[in-house]
Formats: structure tokens, sequence, C-alpha cells
């Protein structure tokens, strides 16, 4: 998929206005198909409000739908007073006509308008912020500079703990349970639902149901320091089945790598102290500073939403993580040489 600025480069633009009546033709018409094909693009995707993959999310699309439309018809009925305004012979004014448009254009519409609007949009907060129904599924999400801590909650035994990606079986609501770990983040998969603030201290709720499967990205909502940009994940909505042996597979502790790197790349790993942060459940690695790694490997991207899963990913990533992130609180493991950055990225890509 063309990128944002290769998309424009690709547009149309007018660049002999003024030059004759056909060159501002042609200018026109590459304004209007290049804002035709922005809109096109900026509808879909996996990052769209407009393009929703869940209950909630389609309700917000056809509030957004609404209100644009409402947006537009008062647009047009203002500019047509307008030119009318312009084109009509001027004559003296009726002071009874005059108050008549004034109290009935600048008071009385406006003010049916916007009320028929906020009743319109008021109506569908109930189910908005509904809580699913009882027994349905809860999942601890908590923001922290600037990664996920995932924590699906099980009715026996201790929750299953990954990071920066959410698996969601299609079609059953699932209870979100949000918090932050240090600032204010707001979680928002807008394919899916609306957006929400994770305050520090505090747990806020959000009930998502996807409707289709698919991969839909999320991002962080509030500025939250210098990587808040950095700050993604993705929800990845599967069938029941897949979905059911995903978390069982996600319960079990690592399966430890094979093979003369790998097992070389987990010497590196305990003797560079990486388990003081970081937790790979079945080895002595314990610490929950930073994300839990015991499944790495199997996950859709690194550094939440920033590398891909390839070997090179994991490298880079280890060599000098604040290249991606900006400030984040993982060091630079630049003292590794080639070669045993190579085998600890072997051992990480190998924990599925
Ligand atoms: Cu977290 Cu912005």
């Amino acid at each position: 998929m063309p990128t944002l600025s290769r998309r424009l480069e690709l547009l149309p633009l007018p660049n002999a206005v003024g030059k004759g009546a056909e060159d501002r033709g042609v200018a026109w018409r590459g304004l209007v198909g290049g804002g035709a094909l922005l809109l096109a693009t900026g509808c879909q995707g996996s990052q769209s409000a407009l393009d929703p993959a869940g209950t909630a999310a389609e309700e917000i699309a056809v509030l957004f739908w609404v209100m644009a439309g409402g947006a537009t018809i008062i647009w047009l009925v203002v500019i047509g007073l307008f030119a009318y305004a312009i084109w009509v012979e001027p004559r003296p004014h009726e002071p009874r006509r005059s108050r008549l448009w004034i109290i009935g254009g600048g008071a009385i519409v406006p003010t049916l308008i916007l009320t028929v609007l906020l009743a319109f949009g008021l109506e569908m907060l109930p189910r908005l912020l509904a809580p699913p129904p009882q027994g349905s599924r809860q999942i601890e999400v908590a923001g922290a500079q600037w990664w996920w801590r995932v924590r699906y909650l099980q009715d026996d035994g201790d929750p299953i703990e990954l990071a920066n990606e959410i698996r969601l079986p299609v079609g059953q609501p699932v209870q979100l349970l949000l918090e932050s770990e240090d600032v204010i983040h707001a979680f928002w998969v807008p394919s899916l639902g609306g957006k929400i603030d994770m305050i520090p201290g505090r747990q806020t709720r959000l009930t998502l149901h996807p409707t289709r499967t698919g991969v839909f990205r999320g991002q962080c909502a509030e500025y939250c320091g210098a990587s808040h940009t950095w700050m993604a994940f993705h929800v990845i909505v599967m069938p029941e089945q897949e979905f059911g042996q995903w978390l069982a597979a996600q319960q079990h502790p690592a399966e430890t790598p094979r093979g003369e790197e790998a097992e070389r790349g987990a010497a590196i790993f305990r003797a560079r102290g990486c388990g003081a942060c970081h937790t790979v459940r079945g080895t002595d690695a314990r610490g929950v500073v930073g994300p839990d790694l015991t499944h790495v490997g199997s996950r859709h991207q690194l550094g939440a939403g920033t590398l891909g899963t390839e070997l090179e990913d994991f490298e880079q990533w280890l060599q000098g993580p604040e290249h991606f992130k900006p400030e984040v609180r993982m060091p630079a493991f630049d003292m590794l040489s080639p070669e045993e950055l190579r085998a600890l990225a072997i051992y990480l890509q190998g924990l599925q």
C-alpha cells in the first residue's frame, strides 16, 4: 500500500491555475479527484472508525454519518442564503421580516436542529456504555510508557499475561478493564469501538464486541510523552475455536527454543540480566518492569507496533531501541557482537 506522501505525489495537483479555462478545468478535476481519493482511502483499513468491525464502532459510524449529513445540509442552506444575499437586488429592510429571519434562523432553527442531533447521540450512549452480559470474558489492559500490558483473567487460576497484542473471539462481547501504570493514556481501536482514557489509580471499562475476523490496529490516543506516537498494538479477531487454541497455548510456559544458537541466545539473555525486567514463564526470568516475553516470537509485532518479528527486527530493537522509540526505558545492547545479537534474536524469536 502506498504511503500517504506517495499518495499525495500521485495526485494530479493543480499547477497551472490561472493559465486559462482548460488549465483551470484540469486543476479542478485534479482537486476533486484527489479529494475523492483521499476520502476513499481514509474510510478503509485496519484503523478506521468508518470501516467498523464491532457493534460499538457501527453505532459510532452511524452517528458520524448522521452528523456529517446534518452538517452538510446546514452548510448548503447557509451558503444558499449567502448567495441569495449577494445576488438579490438590494431593497430597504422591513423590520418585521428582518426580525423573523434573525430569531427564526439565528435561534429557533439551530436550537431545533441541535436538540434533534443531541437526542440522537445521547440515545445511543447507554448502549455504548452497557457492560457485557454476566460471564463475559474480562481482559485487563494497562497502559505504560510506551507499551500495553495485557492480562486475560481466568475463572480458575492466574491471569495469562502477554503484551502489545489482544486477541478476541469473533461474535463475543468482552469487557476490557483499563488502567495505567504511569501517566494518562487512552485506549482506542477505531474499527472496534470508542475511545476511553486509562487513568492511574482508577479503572475504566470498555466493552468490545467484534463482528468480523481480521487484524485491527489500536493506538494510544492521549499524548503521554516522547513516544506516544509509537504506542500502538493490534487486535486480532479470530474464530472462536482458533481463539481457544491460541489462549491455551499462551497459558503454557515457554518452550525453550532448540538449537545451538538459540541456547547461546538464552545464555546471553540470562547473563545480561534481561530477566530483571522481563518474564519468560518457565524460566527464572521473572521481571515485571517490561513486557512479558513468554511467547514474544508468536506476536504480530515488536516494540508495541514499531517493528515486525523478523530476526532483523529483533536485532535492530536490541541494538538500539531508542532509535525506534525515543526515551524508551529499555537500554541499548549495542555492546553485543553481531553474532551475540543474532543468537539473542534467534532465542527470542523462538519463544513461540
Ligand atoms: Cu500512551 Cu499516548
